[in-house]
């Protein structure tokens, strides 16, 4: 099969001509129709041997482990149209892990489903998780434009919340408007703490979502009301060391979490996953929940559609979508 590598010292993208993997009883083997980029991957990943590109994918089984759809919740056939995280989802076929997988609702198209489990799943883990957010509080985006952003700004809305975003383009943010977004507000690097409290004009956060690392984090601490909630989830400015404000996370008792899934066991990782089904997986089919794709690549354009993430021309998903 054909697939990409990713050369993480040189940060470059290598197609080779590779075998296809073999599921293990807890696995299943998916032929892959459409498969995101996430950021993380790109970012100042650590140097090692070229590893297989892609770390989520959405396709049709067709290989299946003894247990996998017994730890799936759910039968897996062959030819069932399924999603998840993926190692090496740019590729012509992929593993996915039974603790990992999701059906696709068969109101979504393949490029929809590509663009759904790692930053849905990540958004559903903080508001719905530590996060908490419930009906009629403010949840305040740092990064509202990225695939994760748009993502919580969706399910933020499904829930009842109030949002606030914010993103360096003003163009964006518009468009963030029109799809749900209550406030937005221009800002980026060293301006970002004072724009923020300028907008907010002494408006308490429950609950703020720091996609953008070091630089936004003062801003967020600062807006959080008495017990309020922050989620560190990403380091797009490549800050990765803030100063935190003792006197405040003491005085308002609050709550920061991270949500990076490397450490987590299988079982912690399935726990979220069966929640997103329970609880998202109707807003996906009744169409509340859709994500916004920005463009879709062809398979040979992968490094095309990274260069487009890197240099922050999209709004939500950049989609790879295999020939058929
Ligand atoms: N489980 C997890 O822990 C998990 C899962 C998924 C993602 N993540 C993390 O979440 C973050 C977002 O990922 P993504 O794939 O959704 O990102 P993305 O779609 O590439 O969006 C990133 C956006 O961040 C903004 N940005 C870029 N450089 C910036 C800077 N120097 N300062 C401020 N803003 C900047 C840009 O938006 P504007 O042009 O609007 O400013 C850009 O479009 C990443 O750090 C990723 O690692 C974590």
């Amino acid at each position: 099969m054909e697939a990409w590598l990713l050369d993480p010292g040189r940060g470059s993208l290598g197609r080779v001509d590779c075998e296809i993997p073999r599921p293990g009883p807890q696995q299943l083997l998916v032929q892959v129709r459409a498969a995101s980029l996430n950021r993380g991957e790109f970012l100042g990943v650590a140097a090692g041997p070229p590893r297989p590109c892609g770390i989520e994918a959405a396709g049709v089984v067709v290989a299946c482990g003894a247990s996998a759809s017994s730890l799936a919740g759910f039968e897996l056939a062959t030819g069932t149209r399924v999603m998840g995280r993926a190692a090496g989802g740019f590729a012509e076929f992929a593993i996915i892990d039974a603790h990992d997988v999701l059906p696709v609702p068969a109101e979504l198209g393949w490029e929809e489903a590509g663009a759904i489990p790692i930053a849905y799943l990540v958004a559903y883990d903080m508001l719905a998780g530590h996060g908490a957010l419930g009906k009629g509080e403010c949840m305040l985006i740092a990064g509202a434009s990225s695939g994760v952003g748009v993502a919580c700004l969706q399910m933020g809305k499904a829930l009842g919340a109030f949002v606030i975003g914010t993103s360096g383009s003003a163009r964006k943010l518009e468009r963030l408007v029109k799809a749900g977004l209550d406030t937005g507000i221009c800002a980026r690097g060293a301006e970002f703490e004072q724009a923020v409290r300028r907008h907010l004009e002494g408006r308490v956060v429950d609950l703020a979502i720091n996609n953008v690392g070091g630089s936004a984090l003062a801003a967020c601490v600062a807006a959080l009301r008495f017990e309020g909630r922050l989620a560190q989830v990403g380091f797009v400015d490549g800050v990765r060391t803030a100063v935190l404000d003792l006197e405040q996370l003491h005085a308002q008792r609050l709550h920061v979490f991270g949500v990076s899934n490397k450490l987590r066991s299988a079982a912690q990782r399935a726990a979220t996953v069966r929640g997103f089904v329970h609880d998202m997986l109707p807003h996906v089919r009744s169409g509340t929940l859709r994500p916004l794709i920005d463009q879709v690549f062809g398979f040979s354009d992968l490094p095309l559609a990274r260069e487009a993430m890197l240099a922050d021309r999209h709004l939500g998903k950049l989609v790879i979508r295999m020939d058929a």
